[in-house]
């Protein structure tokens, strides 16, 4: 059986948006047709997500209208919206992990017995149908927190699809996930759209995922629509222009093979990664690359003292092996996780106490001093591109990837003391020209003496531009240590085994 859905085309007409005094949207007109897989592009702050908050009830424009089907709207609440027939697939998912599959497929729109009793059989069947027809194998009868975080993207859409939507909103929707649940997603994505007529909407940084998901692209500039143009049109390196006109895609050589070592490792296991033996040279860059699960994030917590590890750790010569969190810090060892928002970011704080946050202890004792603060904030803002570069603006008023550049930028503010900065998916969330100039900075943080970085990417491409050796995980072992010379194509093949 498949999932009956109307299709409707959905026009966006003049729509705009402030926030305070900053024109975010200033008068979007996009028509999008039924049936078609649209990639909605754009710099960090060029306004794709408020666009869709527009359309899934989370913000409320300012003027314009919107029309679904022959209604028109001049702002959605998020049930009027999803009334209208909107559905928006969030990153942080909003399933619920001790109940079942069909549980969180029919949350708050359970089917009920005359008694208000569940009928469960009819909601696991129903479940059923509606996963088979998205191609998706998972028991309905399965607990959700046991599933891959592929799997529950797939819940989260059939959950979305119940109420037979003509509109799928995606933000972003790949970062969490390994290489074959993306595989996965866009061949999903693809039916949806020609098999079951919906306008999918797809907003992604990940110029590949577009080449080969989307049938139409829009890219969004300052909040204008700078064009709209069939994927025939369009090759990769237009996709790039587009968004980062002035963007170079610079590799660097850079000799360091007789830089002393800041970094050993012998035989060192963090929970259940390793054993790995490497030594990083000052100034060197090392990247970890492997699927998802390998002991990307695992490795880099072990040298931060926040999961337990054993064997040797040498800094600088000095044992440091069995760390705490405090003394990893203390001896200059520095993490930005990779979920910002769970293990970094402060929504309500201000961007400038979120960049000295790390930095108070030394920069502001015993009281605050404001006009240092400024200072340090307005150079470090500038040099990580932060836009706006507002000290006070709240943390959760950042776009998706000026908020990463606040997390990097903490390290990038000259006033610190570490000397091994550890990343996690540094470039999550961040333009492709904006990422280049990330590079850079990463690149100088390295280059100062006494300097390292370790970092972690899903991204080969990420791999290949930024480390000068690589580690290749491997379900928890290091399958090889190679130079970033070999290509992406003989990177994801070590890391597949
Ligand atoms: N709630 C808010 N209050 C104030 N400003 C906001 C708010 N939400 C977004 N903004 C601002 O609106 C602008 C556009 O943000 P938006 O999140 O739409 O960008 P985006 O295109 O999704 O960027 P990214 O690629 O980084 O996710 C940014 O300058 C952002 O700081
Ligand atoms: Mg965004």
């Amino acid at each position: 059986m498949s999932i009956d859905l109307t299709s409707k085309g959905l026009s966006i007409r003049a729509l705009r948006k402030a926030f305070g005094a900053q024109e975010v949207l200033k008068g979007i007109n996009l028509d999008l047709k039924a049936g078609e897989v649209h990639a909605l592009l754009g710099p960090n702050g060029a306004g794709k997500s408020t666009l869709l908050g527009c359309l899934s009830g989370a913000v409320t424009p300012d003027a314009g209208e919107i029309i679904i089907g022959n209604r028109s709207y001049q702002h959605f609440t998020p049930t009027s919206a999803f009334e209208a027939g909107m559905a928006s697939i969030y990153q942080h998912f909003q399933l619920i992990g001790p109940l079942t599959v069909s549980d969180n497929i029919f949350l708050v729109n359970e089917m009920r017995s005359r008694l208000g009793t569940i009928r469960q059989r009819e909601q696991r069947q129903r479940s059923s149908e509606i996963l088979e027809s998205l191609g998706v194998d998972v028991d309905p009868g399965r607990l959700v927190e046991e599933l891959s975080v592929g799997e529950q993207q797939t819940i989260e859409i059939a959950r979305a699809l119940l109420k037979e939507p003509s509109v799928l909103i995606l933000d972003e929707p790949t970062a969490a996930l390994s290489e074959h649940e993306v595989t996965a997603l866009l061949e999903l994505v693809r039916r949806l759209a020609q098999d079951h007529g919906l306008i999918v909407i797809y907003v992604t940084h990940l110029l590949r995922e577009v080449l080969e998901v989307a049938d139409r692209v829009t890219v969004l500039r300052d909040g204008n629509v700078l064009w709209t143009r069939p994927i025939e049109d369009l090759s990769l390196e237009d996709l790039v222009h587009a968004i980062a006109p002035e963007s170079q895609i610079a590799s660097i050589e850079r000799d360091i093979r007789h830089h002393p070592p800041l970094l050993a490792l012998e035989h060192y296991r963090s929970a259940w990664t390793g054993p790995v033996d490497l030594t990083l040279r000052e100034g060197e860059i090392v990247g970890i690359f492997g699927l998802l699960g390998s002991g990307r994030t695992d490795l880099l917590e072990g040298l931060t003292g926040v999961k337990r590890s054993s064997g040797r750790v040498l800094l600088q010569g000095r044992d440091i092996a069995s760390s705490t969190p405090q003394k990893a810090r203390k001896q200059g060892i520095v993490l930005v996780a990779s979920d910002r928002k769970e293990q970094g970011l402060f929504g309500s704080m201000s961007a400038r106490d979120n960049l000295l946050l790390p930095h108070f202890s030394t920069l502001s004792r015993p009281w605050r001093r404001f006009g240092r603060e400024r200072a340090i904030f307005a150079g470090a803002a500038r040099r990580i591109g932060l836009k706006p570069a507002d000290p006070e603006r709240e943390g959760n008023n950042f776009s998706g990837g000026n908020a990463q550049k606040l997390m990097v930028g903490r390290w990038m503010t000259g006033v610190d003391s570490s000397h091994l900065l550890l990343l996690d998916e540094p470039t999550q969330g961040v333009d492709i020209g904006a990422r280049q100039d990330l590079y850079g900075l990463i690149r100088d943080y390295a280059a100062q003496p006494g300097h390292g970085v370790i970092f972690a990417s899903s991204d080969p491409e990420e791999v290949v531009a930024l480390a000068d050796r690589v580690i290749v995980l491997v379900e928890g072992n290091v399958a090889s240590i190679v130079e970033p010379g070999i290509g992406e194509e003989k990177l994801i093949a070590l890391a597949h085994g």
